[in-house]
């Protein structure tokens, strides 16, 4: 399988370079990312997206922003570096990925007193981040394979593949360890509406390795799943409390579906997309803008006037997940928070 590296740091220019998801599949752009301003809009646009790449992103960033703020003086220096973070870290709420990235970044550089020591502390942490999200996704993928037997259907919501986190992904990640382990996997990828993220991102990876994905409209998921078509469901995470799985919204639709079809339904995470701290209530859904669902291919698709809701996620009661697959193993809920809690201290 021919690896995607989806978020890289460029030593040379000291820039964020990241694959622009926005234009896949037409085109293979990569945006350089010279300024934390630009970074944050690449975040909002979802030139960068997924909860784990927003994780690398929200790390690199504040390299990025340690590397190019021009102030002598370190407190000051450390507050326009602390500003630039939480700028970074507010750029989208709900994937808990990316203030994690930021914030543990930001806590790496405290204890350095000059200014040349916090840039490389800095990125030598972002790298460090980086580098475990990969090892991460490649354990989830080989802990989820054991889920999958040979010859499964397995229908995904969204994007949680390699173009979600630094390379080989979560979900995504789980069907490439399979398939790298000799088992014939089919991906019943539903589109995602309304930016696509199936069509478009999870139909173009896995096509480039060369497994096997057919694309359907998110609608049509329970039709098939009558029909005794999909034999699992697996999917991402943005965040997970104590009370529910949060992901692209739709996701909550699919698990009340394979429940009602005794199908399994199973999320894939790495361990940094839990939250032990806030409940499921407190978590902010973003709302995109009304023009992601009213236009589609430049065409108006709802009449001028009409109000549209578009919320960018939901939140799937943990009663409906079978298993989630964290790179330290597979949890069945209920969920042991004291030990999710106690391992989430030193990561
Ligand atoms: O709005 P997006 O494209 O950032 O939403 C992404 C998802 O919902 C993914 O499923 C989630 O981040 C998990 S990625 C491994």
């Amino acid at each position: 399988m021919k690896p995607i590296e989806t978020i890289r740091w460029d030593d040379d220019t000291s820039t964020i370079v990241l694959i622009d998801q926005t234009r896949l599949p037409l085109s293979f752009r990569v945006i350089r990312c010279r300024t934390v301003d630009r970074l944050i809009t690449a975040i909002r646009r979802l030139e960068v997206r997924g909860a784990p790449a927003l994780g690398v992103a929200g790390a690199y960033g504040v390299a990025l922003a340690a590397a190019v703020i021009r102030e002598r003086e370190l407190s000051r220096f450390l507050g326009k570096v602390e500003a630039a973070a939480h700028a970074i870290a507010n750029a989208r709420p709900t994937a808990v990925n990316l203030s994690w990235g930021v914030n543990r970044v930001l806590s790496s550089i405290r204890r350095w007193s000059t200014i040349s020591e916090i840039r490389h502390a800095a990125l030598q942490e972002a790298h460090r981040l980086a580098r475990e999200d990969s090892e991460s996704c490649h354990a989830i993928g080989d802990n989820g394979s054991a889920l999958i037997a040979d010859g499964t259907t397995v229908l995904t919501h969204c994007n949680a593949g390699a173009l979600a986190c630094r390379e080989w992904g979560t979900a995504l990640g789980i069907i490439r360890s399979a398939v790298e382990s000799g088992k014939e996997v089919q991906v019943i990828a539903c589109e995602t509406r309304p930016l696509f993220q199936g069509a478009r991102l999870t139909a173009w990876e896995l096509n480039q390795d060369g497994i096997a994905v057919t694309v359907i409209p998110d609608s049509a998921a329970a039709y098939l799943m009558r029909k005794g078509e999909i034999d699992c469901a697996v999917v991402g995470a943005d965040r997970i409390t104590r009370g529910a799985v949060f992901n692209k919204v739709g996701t909550y639709m699919h698990a009340v579906c394979a429940r009602a079809h005794a199908i399994p339904f199973y999320v894939a995470a790495p361990l940094s997309t839990f939250d032990p701290v806030h409940s499921a209530n407190e978590i902010v859904i973003e709302e995109r803008d009304r023009n992601e669902v009213a236009f589609c291919g430049g065409h108006a698709m709802i009449p001028e006037g009409v109000p549209v809701r578009n919320p960018a996620f939901d939140a799937t009661p943990l009663d409906l997940v079978n298993a989630i697959v964290t790179e330290s193993g597979i949890l069945r809920p209920p969920l042991d928070w004291d030990d999710i809690t106690r391992i989430h201290r030193v990561i």
